[in-house]
């Protein structure tokens, strides 16, 4: 093992020209942040780049001009715009939105973002989300030892390589910012692994003891994690808030086998090589697969886009569901320009006739009510054992032509701006499906068809 961690941690540690170049940057744009003349009082370097934790070729850069609490809301975001856009004249920038607006643009390379935010002590301060912050650099920085940062890198790449970082809507998984944590309170990447192994859902890490486990669990009482990581500077969130079962599970299930085996193949799993069209066809001639190909919307903040893509995933699932076709596997792939919704199915084509169940033939009352009810009735009503059977004709036999009317039905109904991208929705059957396995949707395509986690 190592090996394997030093052979990972050469490839993944940003050269010490990078560095340098990132300190250059920081302290070109301090400099000119101390010319602007403004309510603001220094520039404070958040993120993992600024303690050394970042990943090579993370040009990430996390500045925040920092302003005295007593200044209103409305000020901070007046002044802090006007300074972020001082800072960024002559490049490329445009708004972007926390709790409130921040600017985010490019200098020399590096993707920079500005935020205005508070100057507190501790979370229990906070005007804002973004105020938490520098508190987790001042935190972190305290605390991390230099080996305890490189082995922060080290799990932030394991976790990448599984597949399980980033806590956006699209990896619901760990922040940098929790991978840290993590990392700081087993102390090492080795023990980390140990520990994660070793979680049962609902697992709650506790650095400072603050408070109890008591009071965590009354907290949190409402909502269904499973794994609490109490924030150090704010002991009312929750850092893995975004992690799903899923990926706490994979999470879990990767550490156990790389403890058993080590291999790099964990930090960095074997390129997806496209199978060949034929074999795939092979492929989904095994299967029941459907498609819902639409754009996606370059408009909207990609993590807001995604949960909504979540959120219609489950409820076409839900529709098909009620309406007898059993999904068997369902997921959601985009590149942030096409999105597709796959549904596997048991089958796509259902009888057109269904047979129901009624009461017990003795029971008049209820009789009389599942008779009445109006239905298209093929055969029945009759009597099977002592139950009244009706078989009545289904209105959706095809899944196709369900799944076209459900989206529809969506496009009239939706308020979110989705209903844009559904109104240009398609449903695809084996055959277009086909038609659309190309560059990284066939690579997608590959890897969900072998249906075998990257690790394994
Ligand atoms: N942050 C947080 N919770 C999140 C995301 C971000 O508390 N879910 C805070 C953390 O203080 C974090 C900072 O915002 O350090 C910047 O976040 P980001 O740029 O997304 O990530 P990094 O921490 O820089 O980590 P990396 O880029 O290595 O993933």
């Amino acid at each position: 093992m190592k090996k394997i961690l030093s052979i990972v941690l050469k490839k993944i540690t940003p050269t010490k020209k990078e560095i340098i170049l990132e300190q250059k940057m920081v302290e070109k744009i301090r400099k000119k942040l101390l010319k602007i003349k403004g309510k603001h009082s220094y520039l404070e370097w958040c993120g993992s780049s600024a303690r050394g934790t970042h990943l090579c070729k993370d040009r990430d850069l996390d500045l925040f001009i920092m302003f005295n609490k007593e200044l209103s809301e409305e000020e901070l975001e007046k002044e802090g715009l006007k300074t972020a856009k001082k800072l960024f004249k002559g490049s490329k920038w445009e708004k972007a939105y926390s709790q409130h607006p921040y600017l985010r643009g490019e200098i020399d390379g590096f993707e920079i973002e500005i935020v205005p935010s508070y100057i507190v002590k501790s979370g229990a301060e906070k005007k804002s989300a973004v105020d938490r912050t520098p508190l987790h650099n001042k935190f972190l920085l305290e605390k991390m030892s230099e080996n305890q940062k490189k082995d922060a890198r080290l799990l932030k790449q394991f976790l990448k390589g599984i597949g399980a970082y980033g806590a956006d809507l699209k990896n619901c998984s760990l922040p940098g910012y929790g991978v840290e944590l993590l990392v700081l309170y087993y102390s090492s990447f080795k023990k980390a692994i140990k520990g994660i192994s070793e979680m049962k859902p609902g697992h709650i890490i506790n650095i400072t003891k603050k408070i109890n486990e008591e009071e965590i669990k009354n907290i949190f009482k409402n909502q269904k994690f499973p794994l609490i990581i109490i924030d150090p500077v704010d002991e009312k969130r929750n850092v893995a808030s975004a992690l799903s079962e899923e990926q706490f599970q994979r999470m879990i299930h990767a550490s156990k086998k790389f403890l058993k085996n080590p291999n790099i193949k964990f930090f960095f799993p074997k390129k997806i090589i496209p199978l060949p069209i034929k074999k795939i066809k092979e492929l989904l001639e095994q299967r029941e697969l459907i498609a819902v190909k639409m754009p996606f919307l370059e408009n909207e903040l990609p993590d807001i886009f995604w949960g909504q893509l979540r959120r219609e995933e489950k409820k076409l699932k839900t529709q098909l569901e009620e309406n007898d076709f059993k999904v068997t596997r369902s997921t959601t792939w985009s590149n942030e320009k096409e999105v597709f919704i796959l549904f596997e199915l048991e089958t796509l084509t259902l009888q057109k006739s269904k047979k129901i169940f009624g009461p017990k033939a003795s029971d008049e009352e209820n009789s009389k009510k599942f008779l009445d009810k109006k239905r298209k009735i093929i055969s029945g009503p009759r009597i099977e054992d002592e139950r009244l059977i009706l078989e009545i004709e289904r209105e959706y036999t095809k899944a196709k032509i369900f799944l076209e009317k459900e989206i529809k039905k969506e496009t009239k109904t939706e308020k979110k701006t989705i209903k844009k991208s559904l109104k240009k929705a398609i449903v695809l059957e084996e055959k277009e499906i086909l038609k659309e396995y190309k560059k990284d949707f066939a690579k997608y395509l590959t890897q969900y068809l072998i249906g075998k986690e990257r690790f394994e």
